[in-house]
């Protein structure tokens, strides 16, 4: 992803900002990004995701996530439908 690329699609809450969040505040549990323009708070999609970002902030990692932007929102698009995250969702990738 870039990093104006949204990980939040229900609240537009770009890689970017997370990153600049996760900077500043230094959260010590994941769901703290919520802080962040309500973040994971809208059809939860993207918590899986927020984990992930969160434990590479913890690793000293550059927080980052290895999908284009339109797959991202495809396979939102099928979870929104179906309810149901594929594996690699499950595990933030
Ligand atoms: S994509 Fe983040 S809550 Fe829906």
């Amino acid at each position: 992803m870039d990093p104006d690329d949204h990980v939040c699609l229900c609240y537009r809450v770009s890689l970017r900002k997370l990153r600049a969040y996760m900077n500043h505040e230094d959260p010590k549990v994941a769901s703290q990004l919520s802080q962040c323009f309500d973040a994971g708070t809208g059809c939860q999609w993207c918590v899986p995701f927020l984990k992930k970002l969160h434990e590479q902030h913890l690793e000293g990692k550059t927080p980052d996530l290895p999908i284009s932007p339109e797959e991202y929102a495809t396979r939102r698009k099928s979870y929104r439908q179906s309810g149901q995250r594929d594996e690699e969702a499950e595990r933030g990738e």
